[in-house]
């Protein structure tokens, strides 16, 4: 059973990085397919916690070669602000390797990131701000920068010159700001050439052959469904393919190798940045699940807007990406309420939706149908088994097992390596 897929089932950090890193020990590869360092997984191991970005949540592992596939978007100085910073607390970032096909954030495309959200007022996505979809823009529009293009300084050079053509003319003449010369992004980039000489490579060859050879791989989801720039709430969503089948392309596999859909679904439901969220809470009881639940942006720092577990979402997760096991995450931070509501449909001005509703319009105007669940007071951070977890907790578990249609094969009780109650193995 070795190709395994981790997506996000919401609107991410439903705790990927830390069901990632549960696997580590008996994983052979990791690979991050998706995104950028628009990401943020935490990830806590004893006494120590790592906020990861561009880089795949596997580098904690030892025995793990983390991969950087074709699909990522990477910004070079993050990338070895990264790795610096992992080197000085003693992980050896020695392993990685990162595919010569994988396109690159640019300075002007974080430029363009920022100024374009502003220019969109009212109508802003909300975006991290780290170039992420202007440098996916230019790669489906066939100017973007490959990895390999900083082995070879002509075609580079030629290459930066097509991007910046028309851009120097919108940054200018639209958005008033000082044109980006050639020279500076060439040099800039060149500098890192150097050292990438000896990570970068052929990744997909390298993950063909250890699926050959039966080597366990993980396939790390950046974001999540409901982000997924087909899937998701578009516009409102990220500029890259984050559910399952974004894996075979992003990381130069073929989908009959990915035996295993694993979704990561938070016990609750949060968004960063602007679009419609149906369970969204706007009174204390958001507030106290934001605190409790410490829901902040791990790459910006911003509130996370709060809300009840949405069922539907997580069915229409389970069919997009073909989800076979589903890791409920964040149990724990619902202790203490007297009930707990979860969704089980929608009400679209009058009209009951039992799924997620195709246009986007209704979607916007969806209000949740609620079902009570009866809640649990007892700490459960220490249960390790599903029957060490109050019987209210275990009707909650099994009620969003019945509605999902998947069950749910790993429970989190905590943030913590060992947080964790296993019902059925990921791995066999
Ligand atoms: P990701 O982007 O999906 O990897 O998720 P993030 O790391 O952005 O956000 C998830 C947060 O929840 C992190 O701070 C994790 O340490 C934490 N976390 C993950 N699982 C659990 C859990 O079961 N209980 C608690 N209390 N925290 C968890
Ligand atoms: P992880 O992997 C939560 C959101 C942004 C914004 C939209 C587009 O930690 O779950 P982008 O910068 O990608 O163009 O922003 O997507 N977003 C995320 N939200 N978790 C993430 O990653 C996210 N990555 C992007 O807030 O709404
Ligand atoms: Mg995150």
């Amino acid at each position: 059973m070795p190709g395994i897929v981790i997506v996000g089932v919401q609107w991410g950090d439903e705790g990927k990085g830390k069901a990632t890193d549960l696997l580590g020990e008996r994983t052979d590869w990791v690979v991050k397919f998706n995104g950028g360092n628009n990401a943020g997984h935490t990830v806590v191991i004893g006494d120590e916690k790592y906020a990861l970005h561009l880089l795949p949540s596997g580098i904690l592992s030892p025995g793990v070669i983390p991969v950087i596939g074709n699909g990522v978007v990477v910004d070079l100085e993050v990338l070895f602000g990264e790795l610096e910073a992992l080197n000085a607390r003693g992980i050896d970032t020695s392993r990685l390797k990162i595919s010569a096909n994988a396109h690159i954030i640019t300075q002007y495309h974080r430029t363009l990131d920022k100024v374009t959200e502003r220019f969109l007022g009212k109508r802003m996505i909300g975006t991290t701000g780290r170039g992420i979809g202007p440098a996916y823009a230019d790669k489906i529009n066939r100017v973007g920068i490959r990895m390999q293009d900083l082995f070879d300084e002509n075609i580079l050079r030629q290459k930066v010159e097509g991007a910046l053509d028309q851009k120097n003319h919108l940054l200018v003449k639209v958005f008033n700001r000082r044109a980006i010369t050639v020279d500076e992004v060439v040099e800039d980039l060149l500098s890192y050439a150097p050292r990438l000489r000896s990570i970068v490579c052929d990744t997909s060859l390298l993950l063909n052959t250890a699926l050959d050879d039966g080597d366990v791989v993980v396939f790390e989801g950046g974001q999540a469904t409901m982000l997924d720039i087909d899937h998701g709430t578009y516009p409102f969503v990220t500029s890259s393919s984050a559910t399952a089948g974004g894996a075979a392309t992003g990381a130069g596999i073929g989908p009959n190798r990915l035996d295993r859909i694993v979704g990561i679904v938070k016990a609750y439901t949060t968004r960063v940045g602007s679009g419609p969220f149906p369970t969204e809470l706007f009174d204390e009881q958001g507030e106290w699940l934001r605190s409790r639940g410490f829901e902040f942006g791990t790459t910006t720092g911003r509130p996370r807007r709060v809300g009840w577990y949405d069922a539907p979402i997580t069915r229409y997760a389970t069919r997009v990406n073909g989800i076979t096991d589903l890791v409920l995450t964040k149990l724990d931070i619902l202790t203490g309420l007297a009930e707990i509501p979860v969704c089980v449909a929608y009400d679209v001005d009058g009209e009951r939706f039992d799924e997620v509703p195709v246009n986007q319009s209704d979607f916007h105007h969806a209000t949740p149908i609620l079902q009570y669940f009866s809640g649990w007071k007892q700490d459960i951070s220490r249960a390790r088994t599903f029957e060490d977890l109050p019987l209210e907790a275990q009707d909650y578990v099994l009620a969003l097992e019945e509605m999902s249609g998947t069950r749910i094969s790993v429970i989190g009780v905590g943030a913590a390596r060992d947080a964790v109650i296993v019902r059925h193995d990921l791995i066999d």
